[in-house]
C-alpha cells in the first residue's frame, strides 16, 4: 500500500522583514537581494515563541483538510534545525499541544532536506501497514540562529512551517512511489552552526566568538545545490520511467531563485510546471516544501492524480528528490481520509 499525502497545511508569523528593512540593518539593498536570490521579505516569530508554535498551527490545518482529529494520529515526526530546545524533541511538545494523544514521534535533522527524510521516513510506517495516519512536520524559526550583522546568511532566511498527513490510499493510485536521497559528510565544511552542540557546548567563549549563529559558503553551496538537486532529480525520473512533461510541479526547496530556475532549465520544465514562493518568505529551511506544496493546493495547482516532484537541498550536505502521485481533493471539493 502507498502512502498518500490527504492533508497539508502551512503557517507563517504575521511580522514581515522587509528588503527596506533590511537595508537598515547591514549594507545591503533591494536590488541586490532581489537580483541575486528572488526574496523580497521573509516572516518572523515573536522572540518568546518556539518553532513548535509553529509545528501546532500547521498540523492542525493539515489535519483539519485531511478530516481527521489529533487523537487519530499514530507518529508525528518533526524535522527541524532550530527546535524550541536540544531535550525534549519538538515532535513531544507539538504532540501536547496538539492533543495527539496516541502517537510516538522523534525529530529528524535533515538541514533544508529535514522534510523530504521525514517524509521517506513516514511513508514506510504506512507501506509496511504498521500505522495509517502519520504527521509529518517541516519548521524551522531560523531568526533564532541568524546572525543579523552578516549579510552574507541574514537575508537569506525566515521562519515557518508546514505539515502533512500521510494515510494509505487502498486504490494505491495516489501516494509516494519512489525517492533518492543523499548525505555527504564533506558538506559540514561549508554551512554549519558549531556552537551549542556536545563538540561547543555554550560557553562565554562560544557566544563572544559568534558560534551559535548559522554560516555558510554561499557559493560552494550553491553550485552543489544546482548539482544534487538535479542529478538526484534526473535519477529518480529516469528509474521511474517518468519524463519532465508528465510532470505537473516541481516543488523545490526555496533557497535561491537561481537555484530553482538553473534545476528546473536542466530538468527541462515549463516555468508553469514549478512551484516558487521564495518572494514571501525566503528559505524557511525545512518549511519551504510543505509550505510551498500548500499555498499550490490552495492555488489549485495540482489535483488528485498528479504526478509531483520534490527535491531539495542543506546542510550535511544532505540532499534527494521524492517523485508522488497527489492524493488530494481540490480546495472545497470533498476527501479526506476519514472514512478509508
Ligand atoms: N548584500 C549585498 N552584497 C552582498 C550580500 C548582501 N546581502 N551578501 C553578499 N554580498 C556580496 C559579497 O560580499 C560579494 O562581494 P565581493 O565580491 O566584494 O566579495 C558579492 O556580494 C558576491 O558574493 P557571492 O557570495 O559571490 O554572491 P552569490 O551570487 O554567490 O550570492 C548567495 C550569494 C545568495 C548566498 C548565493 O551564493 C546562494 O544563495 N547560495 C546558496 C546558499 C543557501 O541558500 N544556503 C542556505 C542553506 S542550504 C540551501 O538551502 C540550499
Amino acid at each position: 500500500m502507498q502512502a498518500s499525502i490527504f492533508g497539508v497545511g502551512h503557517w507563517a508569523p504575521e511580522r514581515r522583514l522587509t528588503n527596506q528593512d533590511l537595508e537598515k540593518m547591514v549594507d545591503t539593498n533591494d536590488e541586490w537581494i532581489t537580483t541575486r536570490t528572488g526574496i523580497k521579505e521573509r516572516r518572523i516569530l515573536e522572540e518568546e515563541k518556539g518553532v513548535s508554535h509553529m509545528c501546532v498551527r500547521a498540523g492542525r490545518q493539515a489535519l483539519e483538510r485531511a478530516g481527521i482529529g489529533p487523537d487519530t494520529i499514530e507518529l508525528i515526526i518533526v524535522a527541524t534545525v532550530t527546535p524550541d530546545m536540544p531535550v525534549p524533541a519538538t515532535a513531544a511538545l507539538a504532540q501536547r499541544e496538539l492533543g495527539a494523544g496516541a502517537c510516538w514521534g522523534f525529530d529528524i535533522n535533515g538541514g533544508c532536506a529535514g522534510f523530504l527524510c521525514a517524509l521517506a521516513v513516514g511513508a514506510q510506517f504506512i507501506e509496511s501497514g504498521r500505522h495509517r495516519h502519520v504527521l509529518v512536520i517541516g519548521a524551522d524559526k531560523m531568526s533564532a540562529v541568524l546572525d543579523y550583522t552578516d549579510r552574507n546568511t541574514c537575508v537569506l532566511f525566515g521562519d515557518a512551517a508546514g505539515a502533512v498527513v500521510l494515510g494509505p490510499d487502498p486504490t494505491d493510485e495516489t501516494g509516494i512511489e519512489d525517492f533518492r536521497m543523499r548525505l555527504d559528510g564533506e558538506g559540514a565544511a561549508f554551512l554549519y552552526m558549531t556552537g551549542g552542540g556536545s563538540l561547543h557546548p555554550a560557553t562565554r567563549e562560544t557566544v563572544d566568538q559568534r558560534m551559535h549563529f548559522v554560516r555558510q559558503d554561499g557559493r560552494t553551496v550553491f553550485k552543489k545545490a544546482v548539482n544534487g538537486m538535479t542529478g538526484a532529480s534526473s535519477d529518480l525520473l529516469a528509474d521511474n520511467g517518468v519524463s519532465p512533461a508528465d510532470l505537473r510541479l516541481l516543488i523545490p526547496h526555496q533557497a535561491n531563485l537561481r537555484i530553482i530556475d538553473a534545476v528546473s532549465k536542466k530538468l527541462g520544465l515549463r516555468e508553469d510546471q514549478v512551484m516558487v514562493n521564495i518572494e514571501k518568505y525566503g528559505n524557511t529551511t525545512a518549511a519551504t516544501i510543505p509550505m510551498a506544496m500548500s499555498e499550490a493546493w490552495e492555488e489549485k495547482r495540482m489535483r488528485r492524480g498528479d504526478r509531483l516532484l520534490l527535491s531539495a537541498f542543506g546542510a550535511g550536505f544532505t540532499w534527494g528528490s521524492l517523485l508522488l502521485t497527489w492524493g488530494m481533493e481540490g480546495p472545497g471539493d470533498s476527501g479526506g481520509i476519514k472514512d478509508l
